[in-house]
């Protein structure tokens, strides 16, 4: 249970096998924690997780060397990716054997894993962001408050909200509109691609901004009961909020962090108008306990059972900070 730069990672085999977990401040995460004992309740106390911390829009080859170390270590389980799930499969996707349908349309590796020899990756946010937002949006929500989402962020968890709500066969399940905000191009040009690909019935505006004050105007737009998502990383992997303190959610608005540490300063600026304005605040540690839950089932090969997820859950809860 280590926390390491990736060249110290990548220079000897391992001796007991390992799974991965490449992201920003890999240290940080609960799941530091909450990995033991998971192991211990899944018979396998003798994995042990390693965490890889890659800048953000990190050297091409710093991910390719990850995955190629990977590949070629036999103790090497795989491991899960976040905030890198877009730049590593756009780096490495040559070294993969298969990909998964979700990992085709919105080109993007959550998971990686071995089968059979084979080196896999999978998109897991489609199903594991779609989890979450079940969890948080009651049936039929939509067609019945004319609330639309606003997600902050075309990353690869937006790409995966923005997939789970397309998909959504009953036409009350999906807002009318959604509005995608990002501060660079790029990442806004894939969605834009991955949506029109995809194909939708759902108004989609796509907006290039970083600068709080006309994000304010935008959520200041949204008809009552809209979502508002940060899924930016701000708050956790960089500091401050997209919206100024001076930013009005949706009235009876529902406000989504995906993060669930650090300064999470969207939230505490949602919370700070949960009565005024009646908006319902959500962070991010179910969508963490989905997310980790099928990619270990994944890597491992298990079948997650609600009743595992439920034991697991409990076991998370335990140690959550
Ligand atoms: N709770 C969980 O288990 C869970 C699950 C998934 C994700 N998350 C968290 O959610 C966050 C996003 O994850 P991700 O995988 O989607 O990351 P990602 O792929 O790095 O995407 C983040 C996106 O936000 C954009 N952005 C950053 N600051 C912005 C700003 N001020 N205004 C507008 N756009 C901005 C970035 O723009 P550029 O294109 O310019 O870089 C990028 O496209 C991360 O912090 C991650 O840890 C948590």
């Amino acid at each position: 249970m280590t926390e390491i730069a990736f060249q110290k990672a990548l220079q000897k085999p391992k001796l007991a096998p390992t799974f991965y977990f490449i992201g920003v401040t890999t240290g940080k995460s609960s799941i530091m924690k909450v990995f033991p004992l998971w192991m211990k309740e899944l018979g396998r106390p003798d994995i042990v997780i390693e965490g890889i911390n890659c800048k953000i829009h990190d050297d091409p080859q710093v991910y390719c060397r990850i995955v190629a170390f990977i590949k070629a270590d036999p103790n090497s389980l795989g491991g899960l990716v976040t905030t890198h799930k877009i730049d590593l499969y756009a780096a490495s996707h040559n070294l993969f054997d298969y990909f998964d349908r979700y990992t085709q349309i919105t080109g993007e590796i959550s998971c990686i894993s071995k089968n059979e020899g084979r080196l896999e990756g999978h998109a897991k946010d489609p199903i594991t962001a779609g989890l979450s937002m079940d969890a948080i949006v009651s049936k039929g929500y939509f067609g019945r408050t004319g609330a639309e989402v606003l997600i902050m962020g075309a990353g690869g968890s937006s790409v995966a909200t923005m997939l789970h709500l397309m998909d959504k066969p009953d036409p009350s399940d999906r807002p009318r509109r959604v509005v995608i905000v990002n501060r660079s191009l790029p990442n806004l040009e894939h969605m834009r691609e991955m949506v029109v690909a995809h194909g939708t019935d759902i108004e989609v505006s796509y907006v290039h901004n970083q600068d709080p004050v006309k994000n304010d105007e935008i959520m200041s737009r949204l008809p009552d009961y809209s979502i508002v998502i940060n899924a930016t990383g701000m708050g956790k992997d960089t500091p401050g909020s997209p919206f100024t303190h001076a930013g009005l959610f949706p009235r009876h608005g529902i406000a989504w962090e995906f993060n669930y540490r650090g300064e999470l300063d969207f939230m505490h600026q949602a919370l700070a108008q949960g009565e005024s304005r009646q908006v319902k605040v959500e962070d991010g540690w179910v969508y963490f306990l989905h997310g980790w839950t099928q990619v270990i089932a994944q890597v491992l090969h298990i079948d997650l059972t609600p009743e595992l997820f439920e034991r697991l859950d409990v076991l998370a809860s335990t140690v959550r900070r």
